[in-house]
């Protein structure tokens, strides 16, 4: 059950001194050479799915293969947002599993950045999930994602980190001092001293996007900086692109199997290296007892009805879980009929909570309230409801630990 508290995950690295890996994932080839890698060196990683690539992969399908990847690992885990557009992509990506999300508006003027940061930042925490929030602008000029990030880096400063934290509340902070998106013409220039500054002034774990292209030098400074995640993804695709260019060279009557075999090593290759270099190879004991395990909350009602006939109570069944799983922090909503005729209550409720405080904002949550009150409390007076911690989540398939 390697899932972990990814705010404690990237305060374990900021105090001690090295960066986790946040690695983009769009295949589970990607999936499985990352979590490989991590096995392989003993590393904390962030498994990390950007929102700008949502169109090579169905999110909503590739979500449970993620968490069943990071529940049967042996090394701590994460889920993380990139990139998050909008409120509604921090509640869905929280709902399908993340524990991390990113609220990117800093193509914003910086009042508009606070206030669609705040938003997120108070959903997300009333859901026990922190949050990264990037101030300056980190473009994406020359990569795979140029198209969504157009015009010229706009530097962090120290003064606007201070007083964005302030009145946003976010956990994590992406700061922009020289990286961009993608592969890079030239050589990348960092502003070190910028960096070095906003550390001071924050004290809290920082980012950077934009990792590939960077030299191990550099890496060494910006973690000596206050770095605790770092972003990557082009790499990882030059390196599967490769591979499949190399095996069409080998075979060009390769079929589909053919063209992508061998992706997971040379995905898995490059995450290592990476690992190695950033320090968080051979963390994964230390971090596992550091961190709060990630665990779910089962919210379970059974209850009898009065005054109404099946028919009303499989629609009120039907409204709430029409209406209940939006809410955030919800990860599933099962209604059910007690298969005993002489069972002491007839019917039930099971609503699956990301992490115990939800078990507050949900019961506050002026839909489940209008929901309760109006349909459920009236004809439900004989009942018993118990959140209960799932202490530890067997899945099928857990006892896997890698290739
Ligand atoms: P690179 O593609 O430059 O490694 O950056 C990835 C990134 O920052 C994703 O958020």
């Amino acid at each position: 059950m390697p899932l972990v508290d990814m705010k404690d995950m990237l305060h374990h690295a900021y105090d001690n001194g090295y960066a986790v890996g946040a690695f983009d994932l769009v295949s589970l080839d990607f999936l499985e050479g990352i979590t490989s890698a991590a096995e392989r060196c003993r590393a904390p990683v962030i498994l990390s799915l950007a929102e700008s690539h949502f169109d090579y992969f169905d999110f909503e399908l590739i979500m449970p293969a993620v968490e069943a990847a990071a529940q049967r690992a042996t090394v701590p885990m994460a889920i993380h947002l990139d990139h998050g557009a909008s409120m509604d992509s921090a509640v869905s990506a929280i709902n399908l599993g993340c524990n991390g999300v990113m609220v990117d508006a800093s193509h914003e003027p910086i009042p508009d950045n606070i206030r669609c940061t705040c938003a997120v930042v108070d959903m997300a925490h009333a859901c026990g999930v922190p949050v990264e929030g990037e101030l300056g602008y980190v473009p994406g000029v020359e990569g795979e994602d140029a198209e969504r990030h157009p015009g010229e880096i706009a530097y962090t400063t120290a003064a606007d980190a201070r007083n964005y934290v302030e009145q946003t509340g976010v956990d994590f902070l992406a700061v922009s001092i020289g990286t961009v998106h993608g592969r890079m013409k030239g050589a990348p220039k960092l502003d070190l001293q910028r960096l070095k500054q906003i550390n001071e002034a924050l004290g809290i774990p920082l980012v950077i996007h934009g990792g590939t292209g960077l030299s191990d030098d550099q890496f060494r400074h910006l973690i000596a900086s206050g770095v605790a995640k770092i972003n990557y993804y082009t790499a990882l695709s030059d390196a599967a692109a490769k591979q499949i260019n190399e095996n069409t060279r080998a075979d060009a009557s390769n079929g589909f199997t053919g063209l992508v075999k061998d992706i997971r090593t040379v995905v898995a290759a490059e995450a290592e290296r990476c690992m190695r270099l950033w320090g968080s190879a051979g963390r994964a004991a230390e971090v596992l007892s550091h961190c709060h395990p990630w665990m779910p909350v089962e919210h379970l009602i059974i209850y009898n009805v009065k005054g109404i006939d099946e028919t009303r109570v499989e629609t009120i069944m039907a409204e709430g879980r029409r209406v209940l799983p939006a809410i955030p922090g919800v990860r599933g909503v099962f209604t059910g009929e007690a298969m005993q005729d002489d069972a002491k209550y007839r019917y039930t409720w099971l609503v699956r909570f990301c992490h115990p405080a939800v078990i507050d904002s949900y019961r506050e949550h002026p839909d489940h309230v209008t929901f309760a009150d109006k349909l459920f409390r009236p004809v439900a007076g004989e009942r018993i409801s118990i959140d209960y911690q799932i202490v530890d989540p067997v899945i099928q398939g857990s006892s896997y630990v890698g290739h």
